[in-house]
This record gives structure tokens, sequence and C-alpha cells, in this order.
């Protein structure tokens, strides 16, 4: 057998200061998504995805949480690897930048441009924020610190300098060679005009950071951000011996369009510097924004994965992502697009003609597939728009238009809808002629449905096994190839496998109420009963490593220093439309009136808590909870298996914000 053709593709590294959201989940989805369609195309394929774990940043977090930065880094790293594991997105290679083969590769990199030429010694200088021991890039003198907010101070330091200007006509050239380096094409243009501008000479190593790879013999010298960075993806490879593997160079490296530059130019020039091949295209999406603003923990609106996951399935949000957002660009993320697409195109689309496709050849021809027999027009007609079908969204696919493929498939869903609504089969009765006009409309639904698994297990990778199996057809739905993939391969005679729902339909607010309960439980590990109804959450490895970062068996007293607790008073109670269990009350915390949602309504009337002191969290990020914000928690006993809030009180009475200690 002939070996099959290899494809590389990366997701970026991820930084280890905070744990996977919904933007760095649709980078993996995407990711796995190709991964899965270049299988079916017989490539064999490596994808890889990991951690970038230097950096400032880094140092921080690991002093803030009183642990050495290399046993934050592997608590981090082994959080983000088990949540794709538990996500269904596991990598073929995770590469974490503290391996010791991508440090060799590193320092080998650095050693093979610094022979050629292309690397110097020279000073940077910059701004520096002396109480956060970092440089601020792009602040000029007389700027504050962005992070502390203090004045920042000129101040010069040794740096080996990568001579990235020597590469402007070469890379000028380089795009004009390969025309699909860089897409999208927009992007292009960007990327292109930038170069035409001119390229400064860059700085990769600093000497003011501690936690970085060493350049050998140039001790402090560190590798700084990109440098290290980029290389992963050589690193996960072979590194040095990246022949052997034949991976190298890449096929497709995904990105976030804020990170293009460093991939599409920088990466470059340092691989024609150590004179290695250069990948074949980069990728830049867009991104998922909440209210129209990007994700961030400190703004409070992040989307978290698992929740989402949780209640409607992986497969669920894999559509979501796809379908949603042409690729390339922005695009909103909100819940309620979200379970409303859940319920029309997959409970009642998908889900809806595969189960009533199966019920009727239960019910007409005792759980077996029907042969087609004599066909008419309009079996014939709908055989040919499916079969074009398939070209389409294979043509979509190759231009990771995704959102185009999953319409195209969804168009021909509609279209067996149709038809059997036209045909009728159910009014049909048990004359021969009848039986055999069912077979034949019932087989032909059961075919095209056949073909949209096939061409939906990219996406939807455990609905189309599903399906596989509910329609009995031998082997497995992943190893169909699909540069054979006709009309007419429909296996009859078999018999289908047991029924199940594939997407049970689902009460928007209700769902939206979970997911959100959901990610509130995740967002605040250690905190006490979550202000939305609690509902279990699956206790994974990855969210497991997340919560013992916050809470190792026994906290300091300076840790619970961190959580403010301040009495308040209620000031007003309101319900809130579309969400049962929410109230949304006003509270006077001494210092300022807050909103603050608090999932109680089941519990306690609006009004009899009018004027009622309770215990506040009041430096919790703020939070939205059915789309109203939330800034601060109520502190309640969480009483029985249902979980029943009991707001705490106090029995004697105390001061409008009082700090609780
Ligand atoms: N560590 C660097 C990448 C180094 S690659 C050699 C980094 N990490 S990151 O964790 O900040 O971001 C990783 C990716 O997630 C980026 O491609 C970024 O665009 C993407 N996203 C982060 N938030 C996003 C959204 N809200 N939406 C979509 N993607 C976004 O940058």
């Amino acid at each position: 057998m002939p070996a099959r053709p290899k494809f590389y593709l990366t997701t970026p590294i991820y930084y280890t200061n905070g744990l996977p959201h919904i933007g760095h989940t649709y980078t993996t989805v995407v990711a796995d998504v190709i991964r899965r369609y270049k299988r079916m195309r017989g490539y064999e394929v490596a994808m890889t995805t990991g951690t970038d774990e230097h950096g400032i940043n880094v140092e921080r977090a690991a002093k803030n949480a009183g642990i050495p930065e290399s046993e934050f880094v592997a608590k981090m790293a082994d959080a983000w690897r088990a949540l794709w594991d538990e996500l269904g997105l596991p990598a073929d290679e995770f590469i974490r930048t503290t391996d010791l083969r991508h440090v060799r590769t590193v320092q080998w990199l650095f050693k093979l441009c610094r022979e050629n030429g292309y690397v110097y010694k020279g000073h940077y200088t910059g701004q520096y924020c002396i109480y956060d021991n970092a440089f601020v890039n792009d602040a000029k003198p007389g700027d504050n610190c962005p992070d502390c907010g203090r004045p920042t101070e000129t101040l010069t330091e040794e740096n080996y300098f990568f001579k990235l200007s020597a590469f402007q006509k070469p890379l000028l050239d380089f795009y004009k060679k390969n025309p699909e380096f860089i897409q999208p094409e927009t992007r292009k243009n960007e990327i292109v005009s930038f170069v035409e501008g001119g390229l400064k000479d860059l700085s990769i190593t600093r000497t003011t950071v501690r936690w970085g790879i060493p350049v050998p013999g140039e001790e402090p010298h560190v590798f700084y951000v990109w440098f290290d960075a980029l290389t992963a993806y050589l690193s996960a490879v072979g590194g040095p011996d990246y022949e052997k593997r034949g991976f190298w160079p890449a096929d497709l490296h995904l990105v976030g369009k804020d990170i293009i530059r460093f991939h599409s130019v920088y990466w470059p020039a340092f691989l024609m510097a150590a004179m290695l091949p250069l990948p074949k295209q980069v990728w830049a999406h867009g991104w998922f924004l909440m209210d129209a603003s990007k994700m961030s923990k400190s703004k409070g609106n992040v989307v978290l994965p698992r929740p989402i996951a949780n209640m409607l399935g992986m497969d669920a949000l894999r559509y979501f992502l796809l379908r949603e957002v042409v690729f390339g660009q922005d695009g909103n993320f909100s819940y309620d697009a979200l379970v409303t697409r859940y319920n029309s195109d997959l409970a009642n689309g998908l889900g809806n003609l595969a189960s009533r496709t199966a019920a009727m050849i239960e019910k007409n021809f005792v759980g077996k597939i029907p042969k087609a027999g004599k066909l008419q027009p309009q079996d014939e007609a709908l055989a040919c728009e499916t079969q074009a079908a398939i070209g389409d969204v294979l043509d979509y696919f190759d231009k990771m238009n995704f959102t185009r493929a999953l319409e195209s498939l969804w168009v021909v869903i509609a279209a067996a809808d149709k038809y059997l609504t036209t045909e009728k089969p159910w009014s049909l009765g048990d004359s021969e002629a009848d039986t055999q006009r069912k077979a034949a409309v019932l087989a032909t639904t059961a075919e095209l449905l056949r073909i949209v698994t096939v061409l939906a297990y990219p996406v939807l990778p455990d609905t189309a096994a599903k399906i596989w199996t509910l329609l009995g057809q031998p082997g497995s739905v992943s190893a169909v190839e699909l540069e054979g993939l006709r009309w007419g391969q429909l296996a009859s005679g078999v018999s289908l496998g047991k029924p199940q729902t594939l997407f049970p339909r689902l009460e928007k607010s209700e769902a939206i109420e979970r997911i959100e309960s959901m990610a509130n439980e995740e967002l605040n590990p250690t905190a006490p009963p979550a202000p939305a109804p609690a509902v279990a959450s699956s206790t994974t490895a990855g969210a497991a490593a997340a919560t013992s970062l916050a809470a190792s068996e026994k906290i300091g007293i300076e840790d619970f220093a961190k959580v403010e607790m301040r009495v308040g008073q209620i000031k007003t109670a309101e319900r809130i439309v579309g969400a049962d269990k929410l109230l949304k009350l006003t509270v006077d915390i001494g210092t300022e009136i807050r909103q603050i949602c608090a999932g109680i309504a089941q519990y306690y009337e609006p009004d009899s808590l009018i004027g009622r002191k309770v215990a506040v969290v009041t430096n919790l990020a703020p939070r939205k909870l059915r789309g109203v914000e939330s800034n601060g928690m109520i502190i309640a006993a969480s009483v029985g298996p249902e979980g029943r809030p009991v707001l705490a009180g106090f029995p004697e009475d105390v001061e409008v914000g009082a700090r609780l200690k």
C-alpha cells in the first residue's frame, strides 16, 4: 500500500496564565475538524497544540499562587491538556515550551541563525516598570505602566537582535510566489503593506526576564516571547531531526487575527535565516466577541466550553462555532443564538430526520433497510441534488468555508424533509405497489441520510457515529473515504441499530440558566453557592487541576484575605423575565449600591427581602446572568440534596458596609 501523504497542522500554543475559553476552543475545534476531514481524504495527519509557558506574566502568576514557576506551568499545562481530551480535541502532539525537546530546538535554531549571520548583540532601550520588573511594550517616556499605573523609566539593556530588516525583499518575493501563504486575502494585503513599509530588527533575548530558555553560554540572556513560542511548531515534530518524522514543513498554521503578523513575518524570516523549509499556509480567523468586545476574565465576559458541552453536547458547540460565523470574520457569541441553532438545526433538523427515517423503516420493514426498487422522477431528483452537494461540500471544506459547507448540508436535510412531506410514506397501505413505493421513498431518504452523515462527520463526529450505527452501516464512519463517496452505496438488508434521541429539544431559558450556572461554578470553584441554581457539573481532571491551583488543601490567611465580604442591605428585588430562578437585587454595600443577581427566586419572594442585611462578596469580577450584569455575590447556605439556598444573615444589628473577616 503506498504511503499516505502527510499533513501537519497547528493551533497556536496557548498562554498558561489562564484556562481555555470559547475563543481558544474555536481554534482547536477548527483544527480538529480539518484533521478529521484530511484523514477521510487519505492523509496521515498530525495536529499540534500546546502551551506557551515562559515570560514575565507566568513569573507573576506563579508568584501570586505562591509556587515555583515550573510547578505552576505544569499544573496549567495538565489542565489545558485534560480539557482538550475531555472535549474530544486531543492533540497528536502536545508541546510545552518547557519541554526539553523544545528548549533544544530553540537553542539550535538560534545557533543556525547566528552562524548564518542574522543575529547580533545590541542594546534595547524601552520604558521599564521597576515595580513589575518588565519592559512595557510600545510605551513612550512619561507613560505609566498599564498594569500597575505607576510611572515607567527609560532603561537600556543588552539583547540579541535578529536581522529582520534583511528579510523585507525575501519575504515579499515569497508572498508573491506563494499567493496562498497568508489567508484570508484581506489579511494578506495587510501583511504585504506592513512589510513593504520596512522592517525593523527584532530583539529576541532579554536579560531582565528570568523565566525563559537560556541562551547557551550567554546567561543571563533568555529567549524572548516569539523566538521561543513560534519554534514550538517545529519542536513538536522532531526539532533538529524533523526530517525523520516527515511532518515539517507544516501545511497549515491556524491562528487568531491578532497574531498573524508574528506567523507570517517573523516566523518565515527566522526559518529563512536558518535555511529551513517554510510552512505552506497561515490562516487567520476572527474573534468570537461577547457583547461586541473581546472576552477577558477581568471584564467578566468569558464563555467557557465545558458547561456548554455538558448541557448541549460537544457536537452542538462545534456545529455552532463553525456554522454561525464565516471563518476569518469576527462574530458575536450568544447563548440565545446557540440554543436556537441547537433546537432548529440539530434537534428539528438532522436529529428529527434521522429518528423519523429510522422509525418508519422499523415500522414498515421490520427494521431492515429496504432496497429502493423502482424509482420515480422525484426520487431521482433528490438523488441528483444530494450527489451534487457532495462536490460542493468537499469544495467548501477545502476552502475552509465551513459555514457554506454546513449550509449546503442543511439544504439537503431540508429537501429530505420536504420530500417526505410530499411523498407521505406513512399514508401508504400494505398492497404490493404501496410497499414498493414505501421502500423507494425510505431507501432514498436513508441513502441521503448516509451521505449527510459522512459529510457531517468532521464537524459532528459523535452524532455521525451514532447515525452510522443507527443505519446499520458497516465499519466506522470515520473510515469512509471521501474520494469514493457516491449516491447508491447504502448497504440494504441490514438491520437498524437501536434508536436513540440524538438532540433532545430544549427549553431555551432553562438551558441557558443551567449553562450559566455551571459556568459560575467553574469560574468561582471555591465560592459558596453560586447565585444561579446549582447544577452538578462533571468533575474532570482539567477542572480538578484548575481548582487545585486556587484551592490547594489548606489556604493561607493571605488567600482568604483576597476575598472581600461585606454586610450589604437589600434595597430592591425583582424577578427577571425568562429566568425563573434568578432575582435582580440592588444592594447597599456601604460605599455604593450594587446590582447583584441571585439564584434564590424559587425560595424567596422579592418583597420579603427588602431591607434585609446579607453577606456579600464584593470583589468578584462582574458577570452577566441571562443578560443582566451581576456585580458581586450574596452568600447563602446550600441545604439538602436540591441545594435550597438559605441566606446568611446577622442575629445582631450590624452596620452596612462592615467587612467580614
Ligand atoms: N501564546 C500566544 C501564541 C503563540 S503561537 C506560537 C498567544 N496565546 S493566547 O492564549 O493569548 O491566544 C491564543 C489564540 O487564541 C490566539 O490565536 C487568539 O487569537 C485566540 N483567541 C483568544 N481569544 C479569542 C476570541 N475571543 N475569539 C477567537 N480567538 C481568540 O497568543
